[in-house]
This record gives C-alpha cells, sequence and structure tokens, in this order.
C-alpha cells in the first residue's frame, strides 16, 4: 500500500537533513552488555556483547522472541535500561557521539531530540488531560527552544505529516478521543517532531489493525528517508520484518544469532533459529516439524558455555555446547552465529 506524505517546508525543510556520508554508520554499538542484577546467583544477561551499525536512511529490523532482549537494547540505547538492569559493557557512537560517556543530563538533551523511541502502548504515553497538540508542542519547545507559536506550528505541521485527518480539529483532541490508529499516529509525530536522527520503534504497530498498521510503516519510512533518520524496527514478526526493512536482526537471549540485507537473510537464512522463527509463520507443517523439534540426541547440562541456542537447535551437537559460535560472514552483509550454519 502506498500512502503520500505531503510535509509542509517548516516540517522538512533542506536544514533538517544535512548531506552526509550515507555509507557511513549514524548509530555504531560496540560490545555491548546489559545485565539485571537476582536476589542469589549470577545476573540474568538481557543482552550480550552486542555490535550493531545502522546508516542514514535505512531501516534495521530486530526480531526475537518475547524475552530476547530487544526491549532492553532499545531502552539502553536511549540511555534508559529498565530499571534494576544496567549496561555493563560497550559504547554507543550516535553521529560521532559518544552517548554512554555523555553525563545524565547530557543524554536527556540528545533524547527525544536526535534520538527518539516510539512505543505500543500510546495511551500509557499521552497525558490524558492535556489536549495532543498541546503534547506534541511541547516536546518541540523544550527540546528546540522555540517559541509557543512556533511550536504549535510545529506540532500542526508534524499532524499533517503523519495524516491525521481534521488536523486542526485533532490538535485540541484529547486522547481518548482519538482512535488506537490515530493515538499511534501522535505518538509517532512526538517522536518525529523534533526530527530525530535516530528513532527506535519498540513493537510500535503490533496492536493495530493490519491495514492501518501497513500504512503507518509506509508513513514511517517515507518519513525516515525524506528526514535522513535511521530506525532500529523491533517486532516479534519475522514476515513484517521481511517486507519493511532493509536488514534484520535475529535476537536469542541477548545475541544477535544471524543479520543480513532482506534479500540474503529471507531468500537463504543460515541460522536454524532464523529458519524456525520462518516456519513457524508459514502454513508448512513438514518444514514447521522439521525445525521447531528439539534435538533429542544430545543431553544440554544447564549453564554450559556453548551456544546460547543449543538446548532448541534439532542440529546440535557436543560442540555447540562445548563452545560459543562467533558470528562469522556467510555472503556479503550477512552474518551467523552458528557451528554449523544451514547450507544454501
Ligand atoms: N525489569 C526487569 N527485571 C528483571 N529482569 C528483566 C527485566 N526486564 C527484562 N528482564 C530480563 O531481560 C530479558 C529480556 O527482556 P526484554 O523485555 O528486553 O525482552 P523483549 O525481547 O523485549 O521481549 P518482548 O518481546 O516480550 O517485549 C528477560 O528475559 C528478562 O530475563
Ligand atoms: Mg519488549
Amino acid at each position: 500500500m502506498s500512502v503520500a506524505v505531503k510535509i509542509s517546508e517548516s516540517a522538512l525543510t533542506a536544514s533538517e537533513s544535512p548531506s552526509r556520508d550515507q555509507d557511513k554508520p549514524v548509530v555504531s554499538v560496540r560490545s555491548l552488555s546489559v545485565e539485571f542484577p537476582r536476589l542469589s546467583g549470577a545476573p540474568t544477561v538481557a543482552v550480550r556483547d552486542l555490535d550493531l551499525d545502522i546508516r542514514p536512511q535505512e531501516v534495521v529490523g530486530l526480531v526475537g522472541e518475547s524475552g530476547a532482549g530487544k526491549t532492553t537494547l532499545a531502552r539502553s540505547l536511549l540511555g534508559l535500561p529498565p530499571s534494576p538492569g544496567h549496561i555493563t559493557a560497550g559504547r554507543f557512537v550516535f553521529d560521532d557521539k559518544d552517548i554512554f560517556g555523555l553525563s545524565a543530563e547530557g543524554i536527556r538533551q540528545v533524547r527525544g531530540r536526535d534520538i527518539s523511541m516510539v512505543v505500543s502502548n500510546p495511551r500509557d504515553e499521552l497525558n490524558p488531560l492535556k489536549p495532543v497538540g498541546e503534547q506534541i508542542a511541547t516536546v518541540a519547545r523544550v527540546h528546540l527552544g522555540l517559541s509557543r507559536r512556533e511550536a504549535r506550528q510545529r506540532a500542526f505541521d508534524i499532524l499533517k505529516a503523519v495524516q491525521i485527518p481534521d488536523p486542526e480539529r485533532r490538535m485540541k483532541a484529547l486522547p481518548h478521543e482519538l482512535s488506537g490508529g490515530m493515538a499511534q499516529r501522535i505518538v509517532i509525530a512526538i517522536a518525529l517532531v523534533c526530527s530525530p536522527r535516530f528513532i527506535v520503534s519498540d513493537d510500535a504497530t503490533s496492536g493495530l489493525d493490519v491495514t492501518v498498521q501497513a500504512q503507518i510503516l509506509q508513513l514511517l519510512k517515507e518519513l525516515i528517508l525524506k528526514r535522513d533518520s535511521s530506525l532500529l524496527f523491533i517486532t516479534r514478526d519475522i514476515g513484517v520484518a521481511a517486507h519493511f526493512c532493509d536488514r534484520t536482526a535475529i535476537m536469542f537471549k541477548g545475541e544477535i544469532m544471524e543479520i543480513g540485507g532482506r534479500d540474503s537473510l529471507f531468500l537463504t537464512p543460515r541460522h536454524p533459529y532464523t529458519i524456525g522463527l520462518m516456519s513457524a509463520f508459514c502454513h508448512n507443517d513438514r518444514l514447521r516439524q522439521v525445525w521447531s523439534t528439539q534435538n533429542e540426541q544430545i543431553e544440554v547440562p544447564a549453564g554450559h558455555g556453548g551456544c546460547p541456542y543449543a538446548d532448541r537447535c534439532p542440529n546440535a551437537s557436543q560442540t555447540c555446547l562445548d563452545q560459543r559460535p562467533e558470528l562469522k560472514q556467510v555472503a556479503e552483509g550477512h552474518y551467523v552465529r552458528c557451528h554449523y550454519e544451514v547450507a544454501r
């Protein structure tokens, strides 16, 4: 579905899209680990030694089952790991700035203005008592130092850009007066109003019906391209990632198991977990049977230091319990963390 996006000049001026080296990552995460302490025993490692680069105008999907560590990663990039989690190692360089090296105030300034996040529960994010136009304008005023009038104009422009019908009237609406799809657009408008260079969408469209979801994704993509931003798109639905993302990372127990461009990853998936996820979404019983059947040939002891997927993997062998696999390149831009990656 193609949705035309009209953005007025004040919502998108040339100065908001400075020309940059399109091959140089704007987002560069290196060796990031995030842990949650436990009352007794070793902490839970929710993100482990993770590397990720995202280039300008690129949409990178992050797919994995519940508990994979997607939200922990996303929130850590905003300097807000879910409490009581904390970042134990790693660097996050955004637009040549070492984000984890900034003071709390420094990160607060970046968040919302340069990096923003869209989440799945818009009604929890919005103030129920304040008109939505005012909520959008406040973000612009705080982060961009605009006057009330300028901020209102900017809020109005962004409401038009996210295709809210009758934006003049909607500026004055309270959140409960909007449909779910419209409330989601308001949250996207808030995330985009400062023209951030990096947006993280955490499962933001999964609660919407399919046509609204398709429209909003299309809109997000067009805005990302026009504003020269980058998007990390988190979803549990590998099918949505296949349609929408330029590259996709498959995450399991805090690690990226496979990452690649759309064609390479989805036409020739190489990790058994990726294939398992794909088969779960297709109606091929034989495929599902092969790739979701547990391997009963080996005994997998708890706390082994090998592959995190070993206890679920139909191909696991003793090597998988003894050695942690590294990410290795299997094609251009396509990497897999598996001792016995699936042949093409
Ligand atoms: N507040 C918390 N306290 C303790 N442990 C947590 C907390 N939040 C997350 N974790 C741990 O971190 C792991 C990753 O959680 P996270 O919420 O990042 O997963 P997710 O991939 O976003 O899952 P979902 O798809 O359900 O949103 C969990 O399995 C859990 O062990
Ligand atoms: Mg989550």
